[in-house]
């Protein structure tokens, strides 16, 4: 194939339709991305799905958890990430408390996402709770990706962050919560940290797509946090991520390098 041929095909957009159809087919590749330069080098790179993770509150603003994550720090760096995307669908995560209270905010919120910053869907976190608000925010026209299993804004309720689907009871209410957000109109669903033989059993069990990150190999796409997989954020990723880079150290020493040069004044 020739790279004019190439091009033309890799520039085709990315839909709620084109992530759908994928199913069964080809796999679906995303990662977050929070700023434009990040959002550039994904959709640079041809990944179908750019995620604005809440993920931001650990990785760019140093917080412990996503809970002190706002629907304007969120805003912000939608709108930049969206001026850095032309190819991959771009969701945006919502975050905690912005639709956990009703569904009239629900909307609301999901809806600034798509008006004011240039997303082309929410993801928000909780299944079969969740069925009613996935479905009045997929009737108002909005795009959701729903995430079950480890759902890091309810990390003090669920006792920390740890494997879910361990226990046949825990299965059978992440199978009901997958089947509920398919029902409610989700057009996929993140299957966080979800023990891998569940996760491939909701895998077949779903028409939608499901995407992975720490539940194996068996889901319909992947997802990971940028930083992580580039091996730019302090410490241990987890186990899963099997980072691709180590830019973390390089960075640094050309930031000592400048430094050394800056003292010796050459
Ligand atoms: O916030 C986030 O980055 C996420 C993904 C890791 C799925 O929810």
């Amino acid at each position: 194939m020739s790279s004019h041929q190439e091009s033309k095909t890799d520039l085709k957009k990315i839909t709620t339709r084109t992530i759908r159809s994928k199913k069964g087919k080809e796999k679906i590749t995303s990662l977050t991305a929070y700023d434009y330069p990040t959002a550039s080098w994904c959709d640079e790179a041809h990944l179908d799905l750019i995620l604005v993770g809440d993920s931001l509150g650990n990785v760019i603003y140093g917080e412990k958890s996503t809970l002190p994550v706002t629907m304007d720090m969120m805003l912000a760096h939608t709108r930049a990430v969206s001026r850095g995307v032309k190819h991959a669908l771009l969701i945006a995560d919502m975050p905690f408390l912005s639709y956990q209270t009703s569904i009239p905010e629900a909307i609301h919120n999901a809806g600034r996402f798509l008006k004011e910053a240039g997303a082309e869907g929410v993801k928000l976190e909780g299944g079969a709770e969740m069925e009613d608000t996935i479905l009045a925010i997929t009737r108002a026209g909005i795009p959701v990706m729903a995430h079950i299993g480890l759902t890091p804004q309810s990390v003090h309720a669920m006792g920390g962050y740890r494997t879910q689907g361990k226990t046949p009871s825990e299965r059978d209410v992440l199978m009901n919560s997958a089947k509920a957000v398919e029902r409610a109109g989700a057009f996929c669903v993140v299957l966080e940290c979800v023990e891998e033989t569940l996760a491939k059993e909701i895998t077949e069990a779903l028409s939608i797509p499901t995407i992975g990150i720490g539940s194996g190999n068996s889901c319909d796409g992947q997802i990971l946090v940028l930083h992580d997989l580039l091996g730019l954020t302090e410490g241990h990723a987890p186990k899963f991520v099997r980072p691709t880079g180590a830019f973390r150290g390089p960075i640094i020493e050309s930031i000592k390098a400048y430094a050394n040069r800056t003292r010796e004044g050459v």
